[in-house]
């Protein structure tokens, strides 16, 4: 059963999965908020929502790495659709750069991003949660490094945030829960080219994620917490960073 009617919180929620993940809550009879930086992004979904009939839809432009703000957002949510029911914590960027490139500026602003600013709001939203649940995007490389070594680290941190979480609102009922996307297609971005997935190149659609992220947040998941759910096309049960360094010639010595 999907209880209709809650008051969520999407961050991250103006493109891509975030953006699905947004419309799924909708389509479903729940109160929407999304958080986004991307007022564009905002404007967009807000149209979106109006041209379709969904009356509580709100998008919040606003900076999840600027702490003193939340506070705001989360009153001026509560003013419009209640108490917040359920947080979807999915803001994530990577820096694009390799380890030897990663410069003090990267590594804060990837880490403020995907942690420092996901943890606060939580916390925030968390106190106060009388009923409900959250749920985290993670990622594949929770587990696996990437080059993009912040990137990777910041989902591995958020991995341990996930349990913490989950074991300090266990005695309010209140359930924890991730999802790691492997490859995912988004309007955005078309996934990098791995060797092998099993169940098919290039084929994770952003519904993929939202349906997922739907459960975990209904009471069908009600004994559910502190799980993190791999939607990858089983990608992790291939040995995919030892065929990707495979590919790269090893030197060889000619004597
Ligand atoms: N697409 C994939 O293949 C994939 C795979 C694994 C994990 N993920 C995770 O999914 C999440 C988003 O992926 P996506 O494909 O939807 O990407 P996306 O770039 O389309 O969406 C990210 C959204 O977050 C917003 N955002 C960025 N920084 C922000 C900030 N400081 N404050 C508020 N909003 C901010 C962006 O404006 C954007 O709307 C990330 O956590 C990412 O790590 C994606």
């Amino acid at each position: 059963m999907i209880r209709k009617n809650r008051s969520v919180l999407v961050t991250g929620g103006a493109n891509g999965i975030g953006l699905a993940i947004a419309k799924a809550f909708l389509k479903n009879g729940d109160a929407v908020t999304i958080l986004d930086v991307d007022k564009n992004g905002c404007k967009k979904f807000r149209k979106w929502a109006v041209n379709n009939d969904h009356k509580k839809a709100m998008a919040i432009v606003a900076d999840i790495t600027e702490i003193i703000t939340h506070r705001q957002i989360i009153d001026q949510i509560e003013k419009a659709h209640g108490p917040i029911e359920v947080l979807i914590n999915h803001t994530g960027i990577g820096s694009s750069k390799s380890l030897f490139e990663t410069e003090p500026d990267d590594f804060d602003s990837v880490l403020n991003t995907n942690i420092r600013g996901p943890f606060f709001l939580s916390q925030a939203i968390a106190k106060n949660m009388r009923r409900g649940n959250i749920v985290f995007t993670t990622s594949v490389h929770q587990d696996k490094p990437l080059g993009d070594a912040t990137y990777a680290m910041s989902k591995a941190a958020l991995k341990m945030l996930i349990l913490e979480f989950a074991l300090s609102m266990a005695d309010k009922n209140i359930r924890v829960n991730g999802v790691a996307p492997g490859a995912i297609r988004n309007n955005r971005n078309v996934p990098a080219k791995f060797t092998s997935v099993p169940l098919g190149e290039c084929r994770g659609r952003t519904k993929d994620i939202a349906n997922a992220v739907l459960f975990l947040s209904s009471d069908n998941a009600s004994y559910i917490t502190g799980e993190i759910i791999t939607i990858d096309g089983g990608l992790s049960l291939v040995n995919w960073v030892f065929q990707k360094t495979e590919q790269i010639p090893l030197p060889i010595t000619i004597n």
